[in-house]
Parts: structure tokens; C-alpha cells; sequence
């Protein structure tokens, strides 16, 4: 094998490796870290909620809606204020509605995250999944 097609081969199997990366990252990623499955033994009401380091989860009157604390700026943790119904990040005041709905700051229309709810048989509480690194 000579030094140029050495050289050739090579830059052929990085370029291979870097555009299978993101196919690597979709299909097998999600196997190996799968959600982190956060089990909830209470029934909420329509209009009730209940607040976990990750998210918040809102019992409606369509269902149930799990909305991420992390803020889409630049991922500090945003706190729920119950009397404005909204979240508000403590770095640069960003704001969203209580489902995640951007409202103003520097998120710059970003809404926060949802994640997957299942809900429990006879009503015994919920499984919210929450993606790992979320
Ligand atoms: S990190 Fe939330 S507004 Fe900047």
C-alpha cells in the first residue's frame, strides 16, 4: 500500500465515521439510554398539578401534560409560579405558559420540552418518561 493511497483510505473511513455518527446516535442510542421512567402514585385532578426536580406534570381536562424545567435558552432550571401560571427561568427571566408555551425572553420562541405520560389503570398515578440528559 503506498503512503497516497494510505492516505486516501483513511480520509475515506473519517468521512464514513463522521456521517454515521448521527445515524449511530438515532437508531442505537435510544436502546442503550433509554427514558428514565419516573413513576407517580397519585391521581390528580383536572387543574391540579404536582412539581418534580425534572418537570411539572398538569392534570387536564385532555389528559395529562409533563413540561420540562429545563429552559430552552441555555438549560438553567426554570421554577413554576402558581399564581401567574406560568414558568419563569431565574438566569435571564425568560417566561412560559404553565404548558411550556413560550412567552417572552430570550428563548426566543423556544416552548419548553413535553415528555411521554402514561397513565396508570384505575386511575393509580402515571409514568412520565423523561429522556436522559433532559
Ligand atoms: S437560561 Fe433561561 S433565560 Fe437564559
Amino acid at each position: 500500500m503506498t503512503r497516497r493511497s494510505f492516505l486516501k483510505n483513511s480520509f475515506w473511513l473519517i468521512l464514513l465515521g463522521i456521517g454515521a455518527y448521527p445515524l449511530y446516535e438515532f437508531v442505537v442510542s435510544k436502546r442503550i439510554h433509554p427514558p428514565i421512567k419516573v413513576h407517580i402514585h397519585k391521581h390528580l385532578l383536572p387543574g391540579q398539578y404536582i412539581g418534580y426536580p425534572k418537570f411539572y406534570l398538569f392534570e387536564t381536562k385532555n389528559g395529562p401534560i409533563a413540561v420540562s424545567r429545563r429552559c430552552t435558552h441555555l438549560g438553567c432550571t426554570v421554577n413554576y409560579e402558581p399564581n401567574l401560571k406560568m414558568f419563569i427561568c431565574p438566569c435571564h427571566q425568560s417566561r412560559f405558559m404553565w404548558d411550556g408555551k413560550y412567552i417572552s425572553g430570550p428563548a426566543n420562541g423556544k416552548n419548553l420540552a413535553k415528555f411521554p405520560v402514561k397513565v396508570l389503570k384505575n386511575n393509580e398515578g402515571y409514568v412520565v418518561f423523561v429522556p436522559r440528559g433532559a
